[in-house]
């Protein structure tokens, strides 16, 4: 099955990726956990995201799961719903590097359902060879843009 030309400029990220994540939050206690993603090509223009993270001591924490595509005009477009309510539809142009790319996805329309309030999101993923580091900043609870997530992960 040939990969839709449209995904040819985000091809290396199919695949299941691994390894350490620190979060924090003017609001809350900083924590650690390992995340695990997974980008699978079903065959259609867009990739299946999965995300789940586990605590230290193996208990499950956050998850989520989405679709991203790439537009005609080359922006990358990532829609992601968690299992709280909350949605997500973030944009973001795709920067080639030398063993990669990077590509900074800014939340254009969000959904808080009944979860906490999440007013705004960037997400960065920055992809070199096999190593693919993510950050994640968020305006919620009342806070302004600020971090929240950092991972650096490895392809598994
Ligand atoms: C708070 C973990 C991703 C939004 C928290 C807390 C933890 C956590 C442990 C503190 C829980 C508490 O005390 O209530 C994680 C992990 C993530 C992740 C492991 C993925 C790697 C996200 C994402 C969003 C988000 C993607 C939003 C789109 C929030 C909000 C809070 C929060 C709104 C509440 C802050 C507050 O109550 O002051 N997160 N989170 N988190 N997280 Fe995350």
């Amino acid at each position: 099955m040939a990969l839709h030309p449209s995904l040819e400029p985000v091809a290396a990220l199919i695949g299941t990726w691994r390894g350490p994540g620190r979060g924090e939050y003017p609001t809350i206690t900083s924590f650690e956990y390992t995340e695990d993603v997974t980008f699978t090509d079903v065959g259609k223009p867009f990739l299946h995201y999965v995300q789940r993270t586990q605590s230290p001591e193996g208990a499950p924490m956050h998850t989520e799961t989405g679709f991203l595509r790439v537009s005609a005009e080359g922006i990358v477009e990532f829609v992601l719903a968690q299992p709280t309510g909350q949605t997500e539809l973030a944009e973001g142009a795709l920067e080639a590097g030398p063993d990669g790319f990077s590509c900074e996805l800014r939340s254009r329309v969000m959904n808080s359902g009944s979860a906490k309030a999440v007013e705004g999101t960037v997400r960065r993923l920055d992809l070199t060879g096999d190593t693919l580091t993510t950050t994640f900043a968020m305006a919620a609870v009342g806070v302004p843009m600020t971090h929240h997530l950092s991972s650096e992960l490895r392809r598994v």
